[in-house]
Parts: C-alpha cells; sequence; structure tokens
C-alpha cells in the first residue's frame, strides 16, 4: 500500500449532474495528475432484459469484447444475428450518451475536444480469456495500443462494474507516471523512424507511429514483463463495487485489473493541446526526460 492514495472518492449519484469534490482540487487538476476519479454510488441501471444479455456467449469467440464505434454506429465483436444484438446495441449506446453527458458535466474545460469515442462492453470473467503476457492486463501497465498510433493525443476511459451478483472489480493502481518513465526510460531501445514507417506502410499499425507510441509500447511491455515490479513496485489495491464508475488517463495511471465479470467502459481521445496542464501528460514528461537524459 501507499502511504498517500492516488485514488479520490466522489460522493456522487447524478449522471446528469456536476459532483462537488472532497478537497479543494477540481477534477481536471485530479485527473490530470494521474489520479483515478472515483464514484462509488453512481450506477449504472440494466432493466432485466439487459441483464440476461450479460452472457460472455454473446461474445464473437474471436474477440476480447463487444465493442461500438458511436462516430461510425459499427457494432463489433457479438456473436448473435437475432435481437440480442439490437438489444446490446442499445445498451452500450446508452452507456456512451450516459457518460458523455458527464464528462461535459465534469470536465466542461475539454468541451468539444474528448474525441474518437468507442464503447466497450466487457462480459468475460477476468482470468478466463486465454492471452500472452503482453496482453495480461493483471499486470500493472499504462494503456498503449499496438495497431492504433495515439501521438498527440491522450486516453480518457470511464469504467463501470455491471455486475448483477455482486462481485466486486480488484483493480491494483500504480505509482505517479514522472518515476514510471524515470525508471524504465534508461533501458528503452531507441526509435527508429524507418521501422513505424514500415509497419505504416504495411498496414500492420493504422497510421505511423511516434516516438511517443514507440517509447509507451515499449514501456508497456517492461512494465508487464519485470516480476519484480509488479510485485514490489509500489502500489495500491482497490475494490470497485457493483454500481460503481471510475475514471482515469489509462496511459498515464499504472493499473492492473485483477478481478471481476461485466463491465462497461467508454473510451475518449483527447489532444495534449486540450489539457489544462500539457507538461503533465505522458508525452511531455517522455520528451522532457529523454531531452534530460543527453
Ligand atoms: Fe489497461
Amino acid at each position: 500500500m501507499t502511504a498517500t492514495t492516488r485514488i479520490v472518492s466522489i460522493d456522487h449519484q447524478d449522471w446528469h449532474a456536476a459532483p462537488a469534490l472532497p478537497g479543494p482540487a477540481s477534477a481536471i487538476a485530479e485527473l490530470e495528475e494521474g489520479k483515478v476519479l472515483y464514484f462509488p454510488h453512481l450506477r449504472f441501471d440494466l432493466s432485466a432484459a439487459e441483464i440476461r444479455l450479460l452472457d460472455p456467449a454473446l461474445v464473437d469467440p474471436k474477440r476480447k469484447n463487444i465493442s461500438l464505434n458511436a462516430t461510425t454506429g459499427k457494432l463489433t465483436g457479438v456473436a448473435v444475428e437475432d435481437q440480442r444484438r439490437d438489444a446490446i446495441g442499445a445498451l452500450v449506446r446508452r452507456y456512451y450518451e450516459t457518460t458523455r453527458g458527464f464528462l461535459e458535466q465534469l470536465l466542461p474545460e475539454y468541451a468539444g475536444r474528448l474525441h474518437a469515442p468507442t464503447t466497450s462492453l466487457r462480459l468475460h470473467r477476468i482470468g478466463t480469456w486465454k492471452m500472452s503476457w503482453r496482453k495480461d492486463d493483471t499486470r500493472l501497465h499504462v494503456d498503449a495500443f499496438p495497431s492504433r498510433p495515439v501521438g498527440d493525443q491522450r486516453i480518457v476511459r470511464v469504467f463501470n462494474n455491471i455486475n448483477p451478483h455482486g462481485d466486486t472489480r480488484r483493480w491494483r493502481v500504480g505509482e505517479s507516471f514522472d518515476t514510471l518513465a524515470a525508471r524504465y526510460l534508461p533501458q528503452l531501445p531507441p526509435y527508429r523512424p524507418g521501422v513505424a514507417w514500415l509497419l505504416d506502410k504495411l498496414h500492420i499499425t493504422k497510421s505511423r507511429r511516434s516516438a511517443y507510441d514507440h517509447f509507451m509500447l515499449q514501456l508497456h511491455d517492461r512494465m508487464k514483463a519485470d516480476a519484480g515490479y509488479q510485485r514490489d513496485g509500489e502500489q495500491e489495491s482497490i475494490e470497485f463495487p457493483p454500481g460503481s464508475t471510475w475514471i482515469c488517463f489509462s496511459d498515464q495511471t499504472p493499473h492492473a485489473a485483477m478481478t471481476g465479470q461485466f463491465m462497461l467502459e467508454q473510451t475518449y481521445l483527447l489532444p495534449v493541446s486540450a489539457m489544462a496542464h500539457p507538461e503533465r501528460s505522458p508525452q511531455r514528461v517522455l520528451a522532457r526526460q529523454a531531452a534530460a537524459a543527453h
């Protein structure tokens, strides 16, 4: 356990109103510091019919989760073609709309700048989906996508535990990004623009991988492969009960999802330039530390 927690608990129940924070800091300040905003009583209600959709058999076996691109309306990862597919689509879309409205209340400073929304319905119990160590999210990591370079964009995520049986979702939350970067940056191999160009040309990545994307992927992998860090690194454990919501910059806040089943998650990208304090972004922290090392 850490002496000072990086979880900010906020007693708030209304998706349509701005919450009052417990201390003097604002939501945007806490988030940009890499804290997790935790709303123990911000429930996302499901109807009885929707609860019956909480079945891992409804996920395409080739995919980990069901997801919605709200911009195009494309729903992927549903294994059935009957009316349950429409019902799942409606549920996921309602979560997107609900969280979008809430973020407008919570983070008015980011108005019009949050973009590329993707919504995910996660039905598998953590630990039952077979994967390589690199994809094993029970290891502390920061989010970095191998095929989707983010460049100068941040990753904001809104999670909700919708488990109808009382199962909590347990996370570990790690140290500040500055400390994390200082720990690993000296070990990371240099960025090679030629490789990024080739991956882009071969359509392995959806756009050109920047130096930032390169270092974040390397950092993600080094953290997960480091058994000593996983065991002894600065961290705290938290249980998110059903009916709770939590929000963080998942590219900045080291996290590991240990146990749980049934979750909704909303992702947005945000340009670094839209932040109140761009200098706290992983992009700027890594650039600063890399420059100081030379
Ligand atoms: Fe993650």
